[in-house]
């Protein structure tokens, strides 16, 4: 940290006392704690907060827009300026109408939904049943580890435990029910395990319904079912339906990609895991075209290429996993979740598929247009093959804060809120705060703040002692803070603190720019990203 940067530090004694993290952290985060720090801090407030919100859908505040903009900026760089074979579009919202028909959305994209008839309240089936085999093969589990059985074959374990045997017939029933689409047989496997709604406790269910997850409006003033149009529910058609603008365009030669960061919408019905699950909410997603038959190759290429870049963050390897998907999107021939471990449990974070064919093969067909390549080395013409990357900007949002929101216990007994975010993406680079408000102090320290302005946002704060402020600094990630006090005014030194070791040492005004600017720098992530 900073002591390695020993020739930078002019060695003053502090006039802080140096206080020491003890190595014990408190209890997990759990995603409440997420919400309210995010509320209070200026990360993330409800949308629409004055007239009581509107559901799943949420504002970012002044901290929050920051490090948005800077997880857009670490997967842009990454992604699209560090790939020369891969360039970027921003394609509109609205699109023609018949792009979601040729892409399956308006017969397939839709959730199978059943409404308790004595609360009224609606709730996707496949979640209920999802979460009922959780729940039995959990219990099953623990039955079975008090009898020792953990380690035990599956034969023994169904044998041993009611609930753990109900649990994986239960699984295996609903995966056939899945995979015939038959919502018949959902409602029976309700009804059959008992499951009953958490609100009125009853077992007094409707039928399962297909509903579309597409927001739809009114384009111009007349309203016939011609002039419908959709928000979009993944930004990846926009790539799609301007494949050849693009390739030919920017000269682009297979395997090649397009990528994108913008707004989806999803009329989300189970949407009560804060930013996981939103209404509104951005993707950045890359469509990689490649040969046909090259497909698995790139798909595995991808797959390890978009978990370095997890890691890179420095997140615990055990956090993420991969997850292969059983059901199959309808227009693909192998997907995979990267998987993080949120304070919900692990859940996708992103999606790694192999589109084949599938949508330029529609658009093909739906728009009259060839949507073709010529390969020269095969003197040949086809629709090449997608390898889709897929990521929710929000939900990795979400991620970055449940991994960094920590609270310590000091070894002075005190606690602390910090949050250990990559300095890469911090919201604030580095506060510049004046010891007291008078003395000429305040003014030495815009003096100071004015030379940093180009290692990315700084912070200003006089109000306080200056303990508190330090603490307001931790809470949303400031990697430094500097404090100005009237030894400066003698001899051009401050104090530097480091946000997670909390150590403080006395500089020479000159070394900030050096110091803040190097550990900051968003080529130290993008390096370890794409090291080989
Ligand atoms: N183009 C492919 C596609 O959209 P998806 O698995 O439906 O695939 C991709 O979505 C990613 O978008 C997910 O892994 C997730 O990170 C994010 N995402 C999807 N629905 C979301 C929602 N309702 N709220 C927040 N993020 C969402």
């Amino acid at each position: 940290m900073i002591s390695g940067i020993i020739g930078f530090l002019v060695k003053y004694n502090s006039i802080f006392p140096k206080s020491k993290i003890s190595l014990r952290i408190m209890a997990e985060i759990d995603l409440q704690k997420i919400v309210s720090h995010c509320k209070e801090y200026g990360f993330i407030f409800p949308s629409s907060e004055i007239y009581d919100n509107l559901g799943a859908v949420y504002d970012y505040g002044p901290f929050g827009v920051e490090l948005k903009n800077q997880i857009k900026e670490y997967w842009w760089k990454s992604m699209v300026q560090m790939h020369e074979n891969i360039v970027g579009i921003d394609a509109a919202i609205f699109m023609h109408p018949t792009t979601w028909k040729a892409s399956g959305h308006v017969d397939s994209f839709s959730d199978p939904l059943i409404d308790n008839k004595d609360s009224k309240k609606r709730y996707r089936a496949d979640v209920l049943l999802e979460e009922k085999i959780d729940k039995l093969k959990e219990k099953g589990e623990k039955e079975l580890a008090k009898k020792n059985l953990s380690q035990a074959s599956e034969e023994e374990k169904v044998k041993a435990s009611r609930d753990y045997a109900k649990g994986l017939a239960l699984e295996e029933a609903y995966k056939q029910a899945a995979e015939a689409a038959d919502f018949k047989r959902y409602k029976e496997l309700i009804e059959e395990y008992e499951i009953v709604c958490e609100v009125s406790g009853s077992k007094n269910w409707t039928d399962v319904r297909q509903f579309n997850l597409m927001f739809n409006t009114q384009l111009g003033s007349v309203s016939e079912e011609s002039n419908t149009i959709y928000l979009r529910p993944e930004t990846a058609q926009g790539i799609f339906v301007n494949f050849l603008n693009v390739q030919k365009t920017a000269r682009m030669k297979i395997p090649f990609g397009i990528a994108q960061i913008g707004k989806a919408f999803r009329n989300e019905i189970v949407a009560r895991q804060f930013i996981f699950r939103m209404r509104e909410f951005e993707q950045m997603e890359m469509q990689f075209f490649v040969r046909p038959g090259t497909q698995k190759e790139w798909f595995d290429k991808w797959k390890q290429t978009r978990l370095k870049w997890h890691l890179a963050l420095g997140t615990s390897p055990e956090k993420l996993r991969f997850h292969v998907h059983e059901k199959l999107a309808h227009y693909a021939d192998a997907a995979e979740d990267i998987q993080f471990r949120f304070p919900i449990g692990f859940k996708e974070l992103e999606g790694i598929h192999s589109r084949t064919d599938f949508d330029l093969s529609e658009h093909q067909k739906y728009s009259g247009k060839k949507l073709q390549y010529f390969d020269s080395e095969l003197n040949q013409n086809y629709v090449p093959y997608v390898i889709e990357t897929s990521i929710g900007l929000d939900r990795m949002f979400l991620r970055v804060m449940s991994d960094a929101l920590k609270e310590e216990t000091l070894e002075n007994g005190e606690t602390r809120t910090v949050l250990n975010i990559p300095p890469a993406l911090a919201p604030i680079k580095v506060a510049v705060l004046p010891l007291v408000k008078k003395d000429g102090l305040p003014e030495k320290a815009r003096e100071i703040i004015n030379t940093l302005k180009f290692v990315g946002r700084t912070f200003y704060e006089e109000k306080d002692s200056i303990g508190k402020r330090y603490r307001r600094m931790d809470a949303i990630g400031t990697p430094y803070c500097i404090t100005v006090d009237h030894q400066t005014l003698e001899d051009n030194t401050v104090t530097i603190r480091e946000r997670d070791t909390m150590q403080q040492d006395r500089i020479a005004i000159s070394e900030i720019e050096k110091i803040v600017g190097s550990k900051v720098d968003m080529n130290n992530l993008l390096r370890k990203a794409l090291e080989h």
